[in-house]
């Protein structure tokens, strides 16, 4: 036999040398939810928590001790502070003073914000509902003045969640009339209405009230509407391109990866999570190494940088 490729896989060390994707701890970004209360377990998602506006620096020195660096935060608002035009997601709210706190104490973390309506919305919608319907174009306005507040309290990239056609163009343009041209913007390029959120909405109790997110984000049956999508978002000015979900959704981030020639995130997403965790607590799988390969072959897939809860875990198993 001329070609063995067992030879290569002999032993650990030369398993070793012929690997061709390695994970690093710099290619990951830890999801953080804040709360103005104290820190709390989130029940759908064992192992991660809503951290107050104090404890949630000594969480983030812990990562950093890990050499974790990069942190994406999400805000849980009290049903009584939201309104239907998620007006206090431009005022002074929690989550602005925690970023700016973050960003005094600790200027070495790298903040990643979310710019999208919901979590301050009375209807749960990442848009403007007006009549029943999704006004894009009002929902811009609300998402510029968003992503001024989070710029002025220091955020270095924004991350627009909210899949209205044109958010990209239009916050950089507004971003950059007021000299922040140096905020970048992570843009969630390919979101797909997918049911593996629906931790993260209990976690920032988010739900929509009314309706479903399918008039904005993508159907998780279509592959060549991604291009459409990564073309608008590289011409419109983001630095980066997500993939979000990540696991079901691979041959996308290959094909953002094939086809554009920015930086490529995917997003691990809560109930991608909350299934790991699940299965481990009864026993039934190895979370570690599911973590493993479930990190690996979003990667392998073509990510350069992963959004996942498993971060600080994976960061703590290195020596
Ligand atoms: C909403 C938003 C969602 C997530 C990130 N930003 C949920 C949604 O679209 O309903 C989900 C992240 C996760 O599930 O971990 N703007």
């Amino acid at each position: 036999m001329l070609i063995r490729p067992r030879r290569n896989r002999k032993n650990q060390a030369i398993r070793n040398l012929v690997q061709e994707t390695k994970l690093d701890v710099n290619d990951l970004i830890y999801p953080i939810f804040l709360t103005e209360n104290s820190k709390e377990e989130i029940p759908s998602m064992p192992g991660i928590f809503r951290h107050g506006p104090n404890d949630v620096l000594d969480e983030i020195k812990e990562c950093m001790d890990l050499k974790l660096n990069a942190f994406v935060l999400f805000p849980l608002i009290p049903e009584e502070k939201k309104d239907k035009t998620a007006t206090l997601s431009y005022k002074d709210n929690f989550y602005l003073k925690t970023i700016e706190k973050i960003k005094s104490k600790i200027p070495d973390a790298l903040i990643i914000t979310d710019v999208a309506m919901d979590p301050y919305s009375s209807d749960g919608h990442d848009g403007l509902l007006i009549d029943d319907k999704i006004d894009n174009d009002k929902t811009l306005e609300i998402l510029s003045k968003m992503s001024l507040a989070q710029a002025r309290a220091g955020a270095d990239i924004l991350g627009p969640s909210d899949m209205m056609d044109g958010r990209v163009a239009y916050i950089r343009n507004c971003l950059d009339e007021n000299e922040f041209n140096n905020v970048s913007i992570m843009s969630y390029t390919t979101k797909y209405a997918s049911a593996f959120y629906s931790p993260f909405r209990d976690a920032l109790d988010s739900q929509p009230k009314k309706y479903d997110k399918k008039t904005y984000q993508m159907n998780p049956a279509n592959r060549r509407e991604a291009s459409i999508e990564a073309r608008l978002d590289v011409l419109e000015g983001a630095d980066i391109l997500m993939c979000k979900p990540a696991l079901c959704y691979l041959d996308i981030i290959s094909d953002l990866k094939q086809n554009t020639d920015l930086p490529i995130a995917a997003y691990n997403v809560s109930g991608e999570y909350s299934m790991v965790m699940a299965a481990s607590l009864n026993g039934w799988i190895d979370r570690d190494k599911i973590m493993n390969e479930i990190l690996i072959s979003i990667k392998r897939a073509g990510a350069d940088m992963i959004l996942t809860y498993f971060a600080k875990l994976w960061a703590s198993q290195q020596s």
